[in-house]
């Protein structure tokens, strides 16, 4: 069959063509118009492919508008007509987007000048704060030593913050723990106040749960302090807990001894000092050597050598008393870590307002 192009040259009487054959023979014009065009990509290209299709003088639909639309009688020429106009509207619309494609993709060439070795764009990606990291780490060492994770509330009650702990109303030990009551509501009995320690949590677990126990309890705690550079109304804590038929009081000072050298480093001395709290019995202040002077003397650890590290002791009978357990089958230790100070200590941070002021220049150097 003759080449779609030469048809283009002769009037469609001269082709022998009736209405029946316009749609086949502008199809294959169409066709040939999209072969021309494919790959085509580029501006001379492109202006080359407008020129031979669309050309006022030598188009090839020009030809098409000259040699079968012109000489058609009318009824021919309403077949022939639209026909026309929509190849023109398909190659026009095919080159002005080809166009637009090039004209952009060009431009970008020009502009863009691509350096590898330019950094891409940094997102800033959060980080685990200072505090959140040593929780972690109290926490890990503790479940490697089987104890469980658990969290209790920040509101409660005189009872669980005191009396069942064997702090009763009028003990002076409550002095020692400036507290915030909550307003209550009109006509709701009763006082709730914002837990001075995580060992309220020492109630609700062996109420809930019978021995053995083995739990931490990482919380946040709140006292009635003024805030200065060794005190805040909020502060965290780790409570611990461990109550069993055979707990001596070696396992408390061998786990006291290695929860210190896993979290400051194997150098570390513990010492036990007596102290006093009304749930523990005895109850132990532990130190550790002071870390930076490995116990020489200097001024962070007041030129003792020794740094009070956390309060602790073997659970006082009576508390067991509270919670229904029996006494004589059972003895255990519990000790609460101040968290601040073990990271203040362990980083060597001079005010623990830093913790809670959240500028990023300080926080970023724990990244
Ligand atoms: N709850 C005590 C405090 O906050 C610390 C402590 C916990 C002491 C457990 C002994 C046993 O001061």
């Amino acid at each position: 069959m003759t080449a779609p192009l030469e048809l283009t040259t002769q009037s469609l009487a001269q082709l022998g063509a009736t209405a029946a054959d316009v749609p086949r023979l502008f199809a294959e014009l169409r066709a040939e118009f999209d072969r021309a065009a494919a790959g085509v990509t580029d501006e001379a290209g492109l202006e080359a492919l407008r020129i031979a299709w669309l050309g006022r003088k030598s188009g090839i639909l020009n030809a098409v508008a000259d040699n079968w639309l012109k000489p058609a009688p009318t009824d021919l020429k309403r077949v022939v007509g639209p026909a026309l106009n929509e190849l023109r509207a398909h190659a026009e619309s095919f080159l002005k987007e080809r166009r637009y494609g090039a004209a952009a993709a060009e431009a970008a060439v020009k502009h863009e000048h691509l350096d590898l070795s330019l950094p891409g764009v940094q997102r800033a990606l959060g980080s685990r704060h200072i505090l959140r990291q040593t929780f972690d780490e109290i926490e890990r060492i503790f479940l490697s030593l089987g104890f469980s994770v658990v969290a209790g509330p920040e509101i409660e009650t005189p009872y669980y913050n005191f009396e069942a702990l064997n702090i009763p109303e009028h003990h002076p030990a409550r002095d020692t723990m400036d507290t915030l009551y909550l307003e209550m509501p009109k006509g709701v009995p009763g006082e709730l106040l914002l837990r001075t320690h995580t060992s309220p949590m020492q109630i609700h677990t062996m109420e809930r749960q019978q021995p053995p126990v083995r739990i931490i309890v990482p919380g946040k705690v709140y006292r009635r302090d003024n805030p200065d550079s060794t005190h805040s109304y909020m502060f965290h804590q780790v409570e611990g807990l461990a109550v069993d038929t055979d707990i001596t009081f070696c396992d408390f000072k061998g786990t006291m001894e290695y929860f210190l050298r896993e979290f400051f480093g194997p150098k570390i001395r513990t010492r036990l000092q007596p102290s006093y709290f009304p749930f523990t019995e005895p109850s132990a202040d532990v130190y550790g050597s002071c870390f930076l002077c490995d116990g020489a003397g200097c001024r962070v650890c007041k030129f003792s050598g020794w740094i009070e590290l956390l309060g602790a002791g073997m659970v006082d009978p009576a508390v067991y008393g509270f919670v229904n357990y029996d006494a004589k089958q059972l003895s255990g230790f519990a000790f609460g870590i101040g968290v601040d100070r073990m990271a203040i200590l362990k980083y060597g941070i001079n005010d623990i307002q830093l913790f809670f002021q959240n500028d990023v220049r300080f926080l970023q150097q724990f990244q």
